[in-house]
């Protein structure tokens, strides 16, 4: 990534302060970067922080003769290698999804063949409204674009939903992870969240899992170039951009959905999901009464998607994650080899701010012969290192099939 040029595109949006922050990191990194900010994003920020951090001059304007005079506005389209644009917001998503060159940095997006990354950063109802999805929608169809995020959260405004700009250590990661694209034309099949096991029509079996870390994962290798499918169980997150979602209930639900979508073609199979290990025997038809004192259910064995997939005679790449509360790593080890899969994620869910729902989490990654420690960090941070050393593992076992296919053919 060393001399990658990188045009930072800035619109209008309270969000513009934290690009600042992401030319730090992408120039720290060993990129070039040149800015280039809307009007709208110059009622946020000034164009000299950008120069300071970027050390180059700030293109503001389209019709600039003196700026034209130096790099003109075609030549800055070639100069750059990607184009990121962050925040984007609402106006620029719908512009850059009509194809409106009105000024310059939609010029710039017409007229570069680089990638062009769109990071939206909006209110949550202005994310929700149709007109802004029927956008997302064209800029998600076009091949020369991603989008990365929105996150959800807290917003300036006072509202909380999806919206938020990712942060800026995510998009630089996302950025610079993104070339080479290390997943790109691959599969990936990724479970996410808890499963519900129904007990009677409103009472079931489930736990804390937020699909956090499979949601974080799924939109990781997508921004790696993935073709990315999530199997979710019931979660209140956005559909990461870019991202197909089977949404199921139960761990028979997930179990049918996953080989389904597996049958169709799966290079790679990441089961984040926290499944139900067992299910009621039955369920009541009517509401359970609380006549008597103490009620016991009668539990049995759920199938296990992820024993499944792995024992598949055309079984993909298979990564299981084990969440535990003691002996982390015997127990992940032993998952590892009983379920025959490629690599395992240990996640020892005991330590506070971890594991289960919050935004951050620290894992052990296990493979036969080797492991790797992740300290804690968010989950979007995290899942774009994971799916850097899933991709490297991969490839390394896909280039070693090739090889003793084309001996085989030789022999
Ligand atoms: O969703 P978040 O709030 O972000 O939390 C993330 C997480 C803690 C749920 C996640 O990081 C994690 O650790 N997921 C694994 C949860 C777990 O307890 O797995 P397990 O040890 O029961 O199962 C081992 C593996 O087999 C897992 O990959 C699981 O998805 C899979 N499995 C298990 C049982 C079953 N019936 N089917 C399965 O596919």
């Amino acid at each position: 990534m060393a001399q990658k040029r990188i045009l930072l595109g800035v619109t209008g949006g309270i969000a513009a302060y934290k690009s600042a922050e992401l030319v730090r990191l992408l120039k720290k990194a060993g990129c070039s970067v040149r800015v280039v900010m809307t009007s709208g994003a110059e009622a946020f920020v000034t164009p000299l922080t950008f120069q300071a951090l970027s050390g180059e001059a700030v293109r503001t304007s389209l019709l600039d003769p003196s700026a034209e005079a130096g790099m003109g506005h075609i030549e800055l389209a070639k100069w750059a290698d990607i184009i990121v644009v962050a925040p984007a917001s609402a106006n620029f998503m719908a512009r850059l999804a009509q194809g409106m060159a009105d000024d310059l940095l939609s010029t710039l997006c017409c007229a570069t063949e680089a990638p062009i990354v769109v990071v939206p950063a909006m209110n949550q109802a202005m994310w929700k409204n149709h007109r802004t999805q029927r956008n997302l929608s064209l800029l998600e169809a076009d091949p020369q674009i991603r989008v990365l995020g929105p996150d959800q959260g807290d917003q300036a405004c006072g509202d909380v939903g999806p919206g938020r700009m990712l942060e800026p250590q995510a998009i630089a990661d996302r950025v610079l992870l993104d070339t080479p694209r290390s997943l790109a034309g691959v599969r990936v099949v990724i479970t996410a969240g808890p499963t519900r096991e129904a007990i009677d029509p409103v009472r079931y079996i489930s736990n804390h899992s937020s699909g956090k870390m499979g949601y974080a994962l799924a939109a990781a290798a997508h921004a790696a170039g993935a073709d990315v499918t999530l199997v979710s169980g019931p979660v209140m997150l956005p559909r990461p951009a870019g991202v197909a979602v089977l949404p199921i209930v139960t761990a028979e639900d997930m179990l049918a959905s996953s080989m389904r979508v597996v049958d169709a073609g799966c290079d790679i199979f990441i089961a984040t999901a926290a499944v139900a290990d067992y299910r009621p025997l039955t369920c009541a038809d009517q509401k359970l009464k609380k006549s008597q004192e103490e009620l016991s259910l009668a539990l049995v064995r759920n199938p296990d998607t992820l024993a499944a997939i792995a024992g598949r005679t055309d079984a993909p790449f298979t990564v299981g994650f084990a969440a535990e509360t003691s002996d982390v790593i015997r127990y992940a080890t032993d998952k590892l080899t009983r379920k025959h899969l490629n690599m395992i994620i240990a996640n020892g869910v005991s330590q506070a701010g971890v594991g289960f729902n919050g935004d951050e989490n620290a894992v052990t990654a296990l493979w036969p012969g080797g492991q790797q420690v992740f300290g804690q960090e968010t989950k979007v941070n995290l899942s774009g290192r994971l799916i850097a050393l899933i991709a490297e593992h991969y490839r390394a076992i896909a280039h070693s099939n090739n090889q003793s296919d084309s001996s085989e053919v030789k022999s």
